[in-house]
């Protein structure tokens, strides 16, 4: 590792006489993961220039010629020419040094009143805030999907299950539409997480506030904040928002996952409920008669990333003192992740499930089969023989033995049978052993 005598960082370096090491370069740069937030951190830096100038801390001609630089600078990122360099770090001092070259030593006023801490904080819940309304689209875009699915199959029996096992006759829309239950949910945690980190930090500065008179109602306002956070070292350390959204992609992507699961399980040849598209199948290389669900299997394996990520964030904020330390850069990466993951699996979900053909007449049979009306049965004897309950579950027990040791269904005995064990039991029952 080279020791070189040079001032090597033009944002802070006032006080050092060497560069910092390789390696010390390697776990410091960040602009490879944070180069995601420079259409947020673009948008705060115009919104803090307007306010410095509209305060008299800069001057109108500053002011306008730093939005200008900025503007040029947001062409620059929309055509993929903005250089990104290492040496700049993150995002927030790559964009200060561009447009240093581009409008001259006045970009050097633009950093007045505010500290990358306020900065990061604010463009990152800016972030996290635009990728929830993205993926309330992507939840709604799959909500609609299931409900239309399950209005189509409003009437298809399938066998309902528990342990597994058939338990109760129910409807394959009926089934659906618990899945666009979960999804409801998933949208409101992500709704109201979007509502509690709408505080804006900006204005915190490093941790202490500034002395400069700054409108931190105006930048507030300006970026689309409720408010400005009221205390300044919670502002520039709180990540529990990122906790917030990584848990709520968490629990999406695990309710996908018992999707995925029924999925996976419903298209083996021994269930043969479903029949997904080429599209969204695979096969194997060596057993030609295969064709794979992997997206529905990937789709419940990425749920280990999902909660993986939320452990990680919240081992990374676990103990930290105030205010900023720099393990909060760890907090980006792996929110980036969960939204990219979940976004995929929203969206492979929603392509299976709208190119899948359910095999309903399948589905129906596998209802007949494994006693599933004997509840009804259970219900029919306290009903119309206003027998307790306990007892009924005891006689349908006994008429469930009786249909296994002639290998038939329930609705297959004979009424006598069913009167050798309980007397009382009348022609009507065939009514609900019926699917
Ligand atoms: N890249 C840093 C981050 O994401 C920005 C904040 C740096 N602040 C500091 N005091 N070094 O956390």
């Amino acid at each position: 590792m080279t020791k070189e005598k040079t001032n090597a960082n033009a944002m802070w370096g006032g006080r050092f006489d060497e560069k910092p090491s390789d390696i010390m370069d390697l776990i410091n740069v960040c602009i490879d993961v944070d180069v995601r937030l420079w259409r947020q951190d673009l948008r705060l830096s115009k919104a803090h220039a307007e306010m410095l100038a509209r305060q008299e801390i800069l001057t109108e001609g500053d002011v306008s010629t730093l939005i200008g630089g900025l503007s040029d600078i947001e062409k620059e990122f929309e055509d993929g020419t903005f250089p990104l360099r290492r040496e700049y770090e993150d995002i927030h001092m790559n964009i200060e040094a561009r447009l240093r070259e581009l409008v001259g030593d006045v970009a050097g006023r633009l950093h007045t009143a505010r500290s990358r801490n306020d900065q990061v904080a604010t463009s990152f819940r800016m972030w996290v805030r635009d990728a929830i309304g993205e993926l309330i689209t992507d939840i709604d875009t799959l909500r609609a999907t299931l409900a239309k699915l399950s209005a189509e199959h409003k009437s298809a029996t399938m066998p309902g299950f528990t342990h597994l096992q058939a338990a109760q006759p129910i409807t394959l829309g009926r089934h659906l539409d618990a899945y666009a239950q979960m999804l409801a949910r998933d949208k409101s945690r992500l709704e109201d997480c979007q509502k509690r980190l709408n505080e804006c930090p900006l204005g915190a500065a490093a941790l202490a506030g500034t002395p400069f008179p700054i409108d931190r109602d105006f930048t507030a306002g300006k970026l689309g904040f409720d408010r400005p956070m009221p205390s300044t070292l919670d502002a520039v350390s709180a990540r529990d928002f990122a906790n917030e959204f990584l848990f709520a992609c968490a629990q999406a992507g695990l309710h996908l996952s018992r999707l995925a699961e029924e999925i996976i399980l419903w298209a083996t040849p021994q269930f043969g409920f479903i029949t997904l598209s080429d599209q969204w199948s695979t096969g194997s290389s060596i057993m030609p008669q295969k064709k794979n669900p992997d997206a529905a299997e990937l789709v419940r394996g990425k749920t280990g990333r999902l909660t993986g990520n939320l452990v990680q964030m919240m081992t990374v904020m676990k103990g930290l003192p105030l205010a900023y330390n720099k393990d909060m850069q760890e907090d980006k990466e792996h929110v980036f992740d969960s939204f990219d993951t979940i976004s995929l699996c929203l969206k492979a979900m929603d392509g299976m499930l709208s190119t899948a053909a359910f095999n309903t007449a399948r589905m129906r049979s596998a209802a007949l089969e494994g006693f599933t009306t004997a509840t009804a049965l259970a219900d029919w004897l306290v009903m119309s023989l206003n027998m307790p309950f306990r007892d009924a579950h005891h006689v349908t027990g006994a008429i469930v033995k009786l249909a296994e040791g002639q290998g038939c269904r329930l609705d297959e005995l004979s009424l006598a049978d069913m009167q050798s064990v309980h007397a009382d039991i009348t022609e009507d029952v065939f009514r609900v052993l019926k699917i």
